[in-house]
């Protein structure tokens, strides 16, 4: 039985992939080497400080653990004035009905994201009100595919990991899912999400009914 559910933010919920693109290639920009959408890719799910590594191995860069900071500072000054103007409209298709639809079908709701800037645009896109826990960037020490964000989400709910099922967009939060020993539904292509239980093109006509169906099918 599904008993909560765990939600990863940035591509399930909201379309924040697009902010986070723009503030690294403008970093890429500014350092003098290109940045496609298809190297972004790699950064999803991935936590700010290997998201740069990244970048930088891209660029054939190397810099001190110092200028590194700094980077990654500029990269978030730039993403956070970017997410300082979001509002609800930015919320993805079918992402605030399904949350509703759990709390109506008594399925508790935890937040599960890398992003430290998690709050933030929980609280200008109104979905705070909608988590029974929440946990964020701020509070894990391991990033994904470490189970740790999600087996703290559960652990906050009070429900057992085999009554948990995780919403993911990246490969690293499929796998963490899967080391949380969590089922999971994979929000996007199956072509990157194919380790999930589940893969669905987005939270658009999702509803518990739907959910229990597919987990019990597969
Ligand atoms: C999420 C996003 C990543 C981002 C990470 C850290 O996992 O998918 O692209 O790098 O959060 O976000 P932050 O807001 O802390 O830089
Ligand atoms: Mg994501």
């Amino acid at each position: 039985t599904i008993q909560a559910c765990l939600f990863d933010l940035d591509g399930v919920l909201v379309d924040t992939a697009k902010y986070h693109y723009i503030a690294w290639k403008e970093l890429a920009d500014k350092l003098g080497f290109e940045f496609t959408e298809k190297d972004n890719e790699r950064l999803k799910g991935v936590s700010r400080a290997a998201s740069l590594n990244i970048l930088l191995e891209i660029g054939g860069l190397t810099f001190s653990e110092d200028e590194k900071a700094r980077l990654a500072e500029e990269k978030n000054n730039r993403y956070v004035e970017y997410i300082s103007k979001m509002d609800s409209s930015e919320i993805l298709p079918g992402a605030l009905e399904f949350l509703k639809d759990c709390r109506d079908n008594g399925i508790k709701v935890a937040l599960g994201s890398a992003s430290k800037n998690a709050m933030t645009i929980l609280n200008n896109t109104g979905l705070t009100p909608y988590f029974d826990a929440i946990i964020d960037g701020t509070k894990t020490s391991a990033a994904k595919p470490d189970p740790e964000v999600f087996l703290l989400g559960a652990q906050e709910l009070g429900v057992p990991a085999e009554n948990s099922i995780v919403f993911e967009d990246a490969e690293a939060g499929v796998e963490a899912a899967s080391r949380a020993g969590m089922a999971s539904v994979g929000i996007g292509s199956p072509d990157t999400l194919g380790a999930a239980n589940i893969v669905v093109p987005s939270l658009q006509d999702m509803n518990v009914v739907r959910l229990r169906e597919a987990l019990s099918a597969v």
